[in-house]
């Protein structure tokens, strides 16, 4: 029996193909942001447990003043993937939504909690209080919303154990067992936030607003931390294509009734290119103390290209799924309004702006060197 409920009778209202650029543009720039706060969090915990030295405190300070600032971003960049996704994706979203009800709808209410316990994280450190065991506690509710995801993005692929699951709670009491796909991706991300925020180390040493003897020690920590972190961060993401059916692996390379989906295997071994680049830039801050900016600048445009060529390859390994289960994202009725494809564009270029225009005026905002903050 076809497991998908019925499609929507109301057409697409825009190309796929332009949706789902879309979709992996703004889910990119999410997973950037996730990263920045899995990672940047555990280091600020972790560089908080040093208090007596005042260079660790003074790093831990600056990633916690931060990271409630990322906080908005994972939120606000998180708002148009769900969009585009349920779109495309909505039979088999909603229906593994559904089913882990109640863990879903928790998300709201482990977001609110873990973010009022990043305000108190920070506070705590600004004041020279004992923080860590605040910041621990965020960073666990961060990482179960994390796993919650993960469990929905994969529960969402497999039909096949929908009915029993439903047979078993119709009131999305349970989750799911059983995939071997879950762990690996979970892994992934949260060995992907170390890394992430190792290179964010690497970055702020570049900043006019720490003195010398601080740089070299963000350079010397986050580069080493990025390298080590870089290297699990690349195991867990063979480990996860690794499970993967064999029907995903074939369609990667190009074998399945959409053989473009070649481009999105490809984009598989750019990341391996990228991931690996960023760790020997990583290695380079780590054991020269460099905290040249440029260097910081390369590894954050690393950071964004490889999580642009991971979203475009977790793309092509969610479409390949579901078409082995015959569920194909390609097959839906498209009726283009172009007024309003047009009017969604203009407002998102300018919605870029502004947030560019935000940016620089924080840029060029009056310094405030970082220990005194
Ligand atoms: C602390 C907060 C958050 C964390 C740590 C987080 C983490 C993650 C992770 C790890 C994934 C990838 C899961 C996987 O594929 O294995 C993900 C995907 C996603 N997140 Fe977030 N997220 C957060 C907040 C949110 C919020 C508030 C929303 C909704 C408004 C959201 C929407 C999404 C969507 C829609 C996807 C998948 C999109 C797709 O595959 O099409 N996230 N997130």
């Amino acid at each position: 029996m076809y497991p998908f409920p019925a499609v929507d009778p109301i057409p697409l209202p825009a190309p796929i193909w332009l949706l789902k650029l879309l979709h992996i543009v703004t889910l990119a720039l999410h997973f950037v942001a996730v990263e920045m706060l899995l990672g940047g969090l555990l280091l600020a915990v972790l560089l908080s447990l040093f208090r007596s030295s005042p260079l660790s405190m003074v790093a831990a300070r600056s990633l916690a003043r931060r990271i409630t600032v990322v906080m908005t971003f994972v939120i606000n960049l998180a708002v148009p993937p769900l969009l585009f996704s349920q779109v495309l994706y909505g039979r088999a979203l909603y229906t593994s939504s559904v089913l882990i009800g109640i863990y879903w709808i928790s998300i709201i209410g482990l977001l609110i909690l873990a973010y009022w316990l990043l305000y108190r994280f920070t506070a705590r450190l600004q004041a020279g209080r004992s923080a860590w065991w605040v910041g621990l506690s965020a960073w666990l509710l961060i990482g179960s919303i994390a796993r919650l995801l993960s469990t929905n993005m994969t529960l969402m692929l497999r039909p096949e154990v929908w009915r029993q699951m439903y047979s078993a709670s119709a009131m999305g009491a349970y989750l799911p067992t059983g995939d071997p796909t879950l762990m690996p991706r979970w892994l992934l991300m949260l060995a992907g936030g170390l890394f992430v925020g190792g290179l964010w180390l690497v970055y702020l040493a570049g900043r006019s607003t720490f003195a010398a003897e601080e740089k070299s020690f963000l350079a010397g920590l986050g580069g080493k931390v990025a390298a080590v972190f870089g290297i699990v961060y690349l195991a867990a993401g063979v480990w996860a294509n690794s499970v993967q059916p064999a029907a995903v692996k074939a369609g990667l390379a190009g074998q399945s009734a959409h053989p473009f989906y070649k481009f999105f295997g490809d984009a598989g071994y750019a990341w391996l290119v990228l991931v690996g680049l960023a760790v020997l830039v990583a290695a380079v801050a780590g054991l020269g103390k460099v905290s040249a900016s440029w260097l910081g600048w390369v590894g954050a445009t690393l950071v964004l290209l490889f999580e642009i060529a991971f979203t475009v390859y977790r793309d092509g390994v969610r479409d390949l799924s579901l078409l082995v289960k015959g569920y194909d994202v390609w097959d839906r009725v498209v009726v283009t309004n172009w007024w309003v494809v047009g009017l969604f564009l203009v407002l998102f270029v300018a919605g870029l702006g502004v947030i560019g225009w935000l940016v620089s005026v924080v840029a060029r905002a009056q310094k405030v060197m970082e220990s005194a903050a």
